[in-house]
């Protein structure tokens, strides 16, 4: 279970804050980010010893807060708890003064792609004619300003940062429909000289799944609803390179196209888990090639949603040069 651990500033607006968990790994923490409106409103209800609850701005989380415990849920289902007095005495404690930002970071309610760049949906003249950050600017300023729009449930941003790994996937069988848009998705990937120097092996077989789990390291989840493997094929590249820059080449292309897929997964609300700690030999011993295999992409429903994990500041993760 995981532990409620502290409450800070959020990383975009000095008035709302950022509610951290620990989970069960030692690098895995779910943060909860609220904005202004929805820190008043939970300050309110803890404040008045009410129980209630709190809506966020994506519309498909809450903060319910019970006389014992608070728990943070993601479209009707239970994902976090803390026990009510301990929640209670430590966001109280925090609204008490006024905070500073944190630095600027990705996570599921800040990063939207409208925040940065013009907003060409926008019907209003005057909003539309304020001076927008560039991401640049964002990053060096630590403050962005975010404009109000309307997310949809697809918008490649929000994939982006509502993405989580899963190791533990539901029983639910992917439907045909949805494979086929993951397996067109990394068709669609970039490949160097646009000649697809990867092949995708989409594993049907009970027993080769089997076989795939000790093939990577005995990880479990690789027996998952839909797996699939993406292999470099160098001898697609009909590039006049030495062998090794074709060799670099393909495995890029494989992991952009595995990236690809994954990010398709997301947007059709699967998960999936990245398997990159495979014995090569073995695995090429399943699939019967001699092609090396890059990565597996485990997919399927999850046991449960998680939050986006989080990231190191984004602005210590960028690195500028200018004249
Ligand atoms: C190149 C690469 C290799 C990975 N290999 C494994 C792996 O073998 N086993 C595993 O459980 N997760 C693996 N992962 C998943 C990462 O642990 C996971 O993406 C990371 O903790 C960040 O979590 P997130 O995907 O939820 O943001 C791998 C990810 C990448 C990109």
């Amino acid at each position: 279970m995981n532990k409620f651990s502290k409450i800070e500033p959020s990383y975009f607006s000095k008035d709302g804050c950022r509610l951290v968990w620990i989970g069960i790994d030692e690098d895995d923490t779910d943060t909860v980010i609220l904005n202004k409106e929805e820190l008043e409103r939970l300050v309110e209800i803890l404040k008045n010893n009410h129980v209630g609850n709190v809506e966020l701005e994506d519309n498909v989380s809450e903060i319910l807060i019970n006389s014992d415990v608070v728990q943070f849920r993601l479209k009707d289902r239970d994902q976090l708890e803390a026990p009510s007095n301990d929640f209670r005495d430590k966001v109280l404690e925090y609204a008490k003064i006024p905070h500073d930002t944190l630095s600027v970071q990705t996570s599921s309610k800040e990063f939207y792609a409208s925040g940065w760049s013009t907003d060409q949906t926008s019907k209003s003249p005057e909003k539309s004619n304020k001076p927008k950050m560039s991401l640049l600017q964002a990053i060096l300023s630590g403050n962005p300003k975010k404009i109000d729009h309307e997310i949809s449930p697809s918008d490649l941003f929000r994939i982006f940062a509502t993405r989580r790994s899963t190791r533990k996937f539901a029983k639910t069988k992917v439907e045909d429909w949805k494979i086929e848009k993951i397996l067109a998705a990394a068709d669609t990937a970039p490949t160097a000289g646009n000649f697809q120097g990867l092949e995708v092996f989409y594993v049907k077989s009970k027993k080769a799944k089997e076989a795939l789990v000790e093939a990577a390291n005995r990880q479990p989840f690789v027996n998952a609803p839909l797996v699939l493997v993406f292999c470099m094929n160098p001898s697609r590249v009909k590039m006049n390179f030495p062998s090794e820059m074709l060799a670099k080449f393909s495995l890029q292309d494989a992991t952009v196209a595995a990236t690809y897929s994954q990010l398709a997964a997301h947007a059709l609300e699967l998960s999936s888990i990245w398997i990159g700690m495979i014995d090569e030999k073995k695995v090429q011993a399943i699939l019967g090639t001699e092609l090396r295999p890059s990565s597996i992409l485990c997919i399927g429903y999850p046991d449960m949603r998680k939050p986006p994990k989080s990231r190191r500041k984004l602005k210590d993760l960028i690195h500028v040069l200018e004249d």
